[in-house]
């Protein structure tokens, strides 16, 4: 902790790349967490493939504003409010995420979404970007149907603003993620399995530029032999700001 510490009051560009396991002290479910991950309970070949939806979309719309509803009701934890308060102490951050919910920015830090959002549906069909209203219909348990809204010019239907299996990630965060992983000189990766391509490059990218890469994690795995490794859930990030910077 105190070598990373150091590196933190050092770093000229700190990146802090986020998973599930950040949300997940909110109360948001991680997609792979044995019994309570979204994929072990769900199967995403039937919710999160673009032919899945055009196959069922009430059953697909239906999740994911159950899911969307969730994150409304929950509020940023400790972890984001330490990255955000981490902002305010290295010259420059940049915060990637994998995660689809807004509780960075709720906590007061703007991220680089990979993996698009549940706040901005938009057009199966032209792209439209649509208003996301409240969810509303009996949104207590998953499962329920929901018609999808239809878009305003096509009349195509409305799709979360997620990025599914098969789906290319959006150019520019994706640019922007490599930009980030590349010019940094201490990245943290924190609550991912690092499974899912092409995000999982990034951490890997930021080594093979000589930065600093230091992993945060209650399950011990390696992306590499050279990342340092902290084991236990993401608010070590927490200790660390307060170690590197005090309150
Ligand atoms: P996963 O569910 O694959 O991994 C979550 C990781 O968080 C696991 O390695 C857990 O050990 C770890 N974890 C659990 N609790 C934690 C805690 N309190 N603190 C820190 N870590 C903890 O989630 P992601 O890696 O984010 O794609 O999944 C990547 C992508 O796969 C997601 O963005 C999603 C999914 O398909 C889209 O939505 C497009």
């Amino acid at each position: 902790m105190k070598l990373i510490a150091k590196r933190l009051q050092e770093a000229k560009h700190v990146v802090v790349f986020t998973g599930a396991g950040v949300s997940s002290e909110s109360g948001i479910p991680t997609f792979r967490d044995a019994l309570t991950g979204l994929w072990e309970r769900f199967d995403p070949a039937q919710l999160a493939t673009p032919e899945a939806f055009r196959a069922d979309p009430s059953l697909c719309w239906g999740w994911y504003e159950w899911r969307r509803q969730k994150v409304l009701q929950a509020q940023p934890n400790e972890v984001h409010l330490a990255i955000a308060e981490l902002a305010k102490h290295v010259s420059k951050l940049t915060v990637v995420t994998q995660n689809v919910d807004d509780l960075h920015e709720r906590a007061g830090k703007g991220v680089i979404h990979l993996h698009g959002s549940l706040h901005s549906p938009r057009c199966i069909d032209c792209g439209n970007a649509h208003e996301a209203a409240l969810p509303s219909g009996d949104l207590s348990k998953h499962g329920c149907r929901l018609e999808p809204p239809r878009c305003n010019s096509c009349e195509g239907y409305i799709r979360p603003g997620v990025v599914w299996f098969g789906e290319m990630l959006p150019d520019a965060p994706w640019t922007a993620g490599l930009t980030a992983a590349d010019s940094c000189d201490l990245f943290f990766l924190i609550g991912t399995s690092g499974v899912v391509y092409p995000a999982a490059e990034l951490p890997l990218r930021a080594l093979g530029t000589g930065a600093t890469v230091v992993h945060i994690n209650p399950v011990r795995f390696e992306i590499s032999s050279q990342e340092y490794f902290l084991q236990g859930p993401a608010s070590a990030m927490q200790a660390l700001t307060l170690e590197a910077f005090g309150r």
